[in-house]
């Protein structure tokens, strides 16, 4: 059943009074490339290790995902607004986002990008639509911690306008 009329509504406030972490998601198919901004994700089990990422249809992250075998999916410093700019606030449909910011190719190509407090690069194992998102389960393969100190969190972002509308 879904939420409808004022329960639509408190449901809403309460998803944006939720503090998620910012999480930029990069992605590579052949010669593509493409990374957006991303709070619908979430650890998803423990044993074996699962994370789920809930990529937007409309996003041209999706388009590229849809071919991809890997995602890498990086936490961001709470100084690092400026990137989440880059990543949440323009479209791969009409820039490069890669020409902005400083990365190297990780597993089947994916931008692993330099200046993060962490990453982690996971096979996609399954494509679960979920309405207007589209999860991507994810079997952890490489991970790095480069800055243990507070990650960036949604409500520091919620001046941006996203690059596309879901
Ligand atoms: C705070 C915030 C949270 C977002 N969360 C998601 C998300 O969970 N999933 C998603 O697909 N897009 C999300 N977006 C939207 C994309 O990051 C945004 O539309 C981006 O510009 C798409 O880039 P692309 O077209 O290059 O993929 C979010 C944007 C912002 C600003």
């Amino acid at each position: 059943m879904t939420a409808h009329g004022p329960a639509e509504d408190e449901y809403q406030r309460i998803t944006d009074m939720l503090d998620s972490p910012v999480y930029i998601v990069t992605t590579a198919a052949g010669t593509h490339r493409a990374g957006c901004v991303m709070t619908y994700a979430m650890p998803a089990s423990i044993g074996p290790h699962r994370f789920l990422a809930a990529i937007s249809r409309a996003n041209h992250t999706f388009t590229v995902a849809s071919q991809a075998r890997y995602l890498a999916v990086h936490v961001l410093r709470d100084d690092q607004c400026e990137l989440a700019e880059l990543f949440g606030a323009h479209t791969g449909d009409v820039m490069d986002k890669f020409a902005q910011c400083r990365w190297r190719p990780g597993p089947g190509g994916v931008p692993i990008l330099d200046d993060v407090a962490g990453w982690f690069c996971g096979a996609i194992l399954e494509r679960v639509p979920l309405g207007d998102h589209v999860g991507c389960l994810l079997q952890p393969i490489e991970a790095e911690v480069r800055h243990s100190g507070t990650l960036l969190g949604a409500a520091a972002i919620s001046d941006l306008t996203p690059g596309h509308p879901a």
